[in-house]
């Protein structure tokens, strides 16, 4: 069998986490995927800079768009990020050259995923994106391959580790909510535009892509109704405890008589509860389907290795052979998500 042949764009924390896991564990993925996944090419802004790893096997291109293109690349392996510009141009790119597309990019995907799922259909190519939603935690595939014989009731969940971060932390040390914003600027976990995180925004991203899969629906993230944690005072925090709860940046989908109802705010879970005992900087999210009951699944959303975790499970899919759409159906078919705050009763 031909290896897989990956040309990867982006050298950041996921990045290199990919490469080492490749390098790594090459004749694991080998055995497991039954072919040879091999680096061809990567991709990045800065050259020059030592990332600890030894990337002279690989040719290098300037361009992603190039490197997406490319003639010794199967699947194209996005870790930029960004809605927009290069990012979305490569995938776009590696579209339209016959290439599958592997990304960790929530914030395109939650804006333009149907336009892309359209192309890549179009096109016979598979887009995969595990790494999108809840970094490590291999949520995408649990509702799309191991819950497939389940009538999804509802997905809820902790989706941005930095929220639940300043949230729990406000609460151990009766910080207010600036000091710990503070805090956890200095840790480096938010994001370059810290109100991705604490407007829930990135949270609200990842529900939106986890609600089309759950629902069949288009990923409709305008749809998400938000409400991020910029407002939780210390007080709110005590009383939320004296009462047993705790403030969590929730997000839920559920289908309702209206319409998909999609909503990421803060939310009084039960302190003792699964979603209440969560701690720190990790996710959870538990699924509901009609068959198997309750589901909690729990890990780190973030970091070198987790992330790149996810992205190793999406090449691996694609080099056993896998090219049924991460949706389940055409894109061209699936319906609009009506919101069901603005739909007739
Ligand atoms: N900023 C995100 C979080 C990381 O804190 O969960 C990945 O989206």
């Amino acid at each position: 069998t031909k290896p897989l042949r990956l040309g990867i764009a982006g050298l950041g924390t996921v990045g290199i986490g990919t490469v080492k896991i490749i390098q790594r564990h090459a004749q694991m993925l080998a055995r497991r995927a039954g072919r040879e996944i091999r680096i061809s090419a990567i991709s990045a802004r800065n050259r020059k800079r030592d990332r600890g790893v030894d990337l002279s096997a690989y040719a290098w291109e300037d361009d992603p768009v190039a490197l997406a293109r490319r003639d010794d690349v199967d699947v194209y392996v996005e870790l930029m990020g960004g809605e927009n510009g290069p990012a979305k141009a490569s995938i776009e790119a590696a579209i339209a050259a016959g290439k599958d597309v592997v990304t960790a990019n929530k914030a395109l995907l939650a804006i333009h995923g149907h336009n892309l799922a359209l192309a890549a259909e179009a096109a016979g190519r598979v887009i995969r994106f595990e790494a999108a939603v809840a970094g490590g935690i291999p949520v995408v595939k649990a509702l799309s391959e191991g819950l497939a014989g389940n009538e999804i009731r509802r997905v809820m969940g902790v989706m941005n580790g930095t929220c639940n971060y300043i949230l729990t932390r406000m609460e151990e040390s009766g910080l207010t909510y600036d000091a710990v914003f503070e805090e956890a600027r200095q840790l480096g976990y938010l994001e370059a535009d810290p109100n991705l995180d604490v407007g829930g925004i990135d949270a609200g991203h990842k529900l939106s892509l986890l609600a089309a899969i759950a629902f069949g629906t288009r990923v409709c993230f305008d749809a998400v109704q938000i409400e991020g944690i910029g407002r939780i005072s210390i007080d709110d925090i005590r009383r939320a405890r004296d009462m047993g709860y705790r403030i969590k940046l929730l997000g839920v989908a559920q289908m309702t008589g209206r319409g998909l109802e999609q909503r990421m705010t803060p939310c009084l879970v039960p302190a003792d509860s699964p979603l209440g005992q969560l701690q720190g900087g990790t996710n959870m999210v538990v699924i509901e389907g009609d068959s198997v009951g309750q589901i909690v699944l729990r890990g780190a959303g973030a970091g070198e290795g987790p992330t790149a975790s996810a992205v190793l499970a999406d090449i691996m899919e694609i080099a056993r052979g896998c090219r049924v759409s991460t949706f389940g159906q055409p894109a061209a078919s699936l319906s609009e998500a009506v919101p069901a705050a603005t739909s007739a009763p």
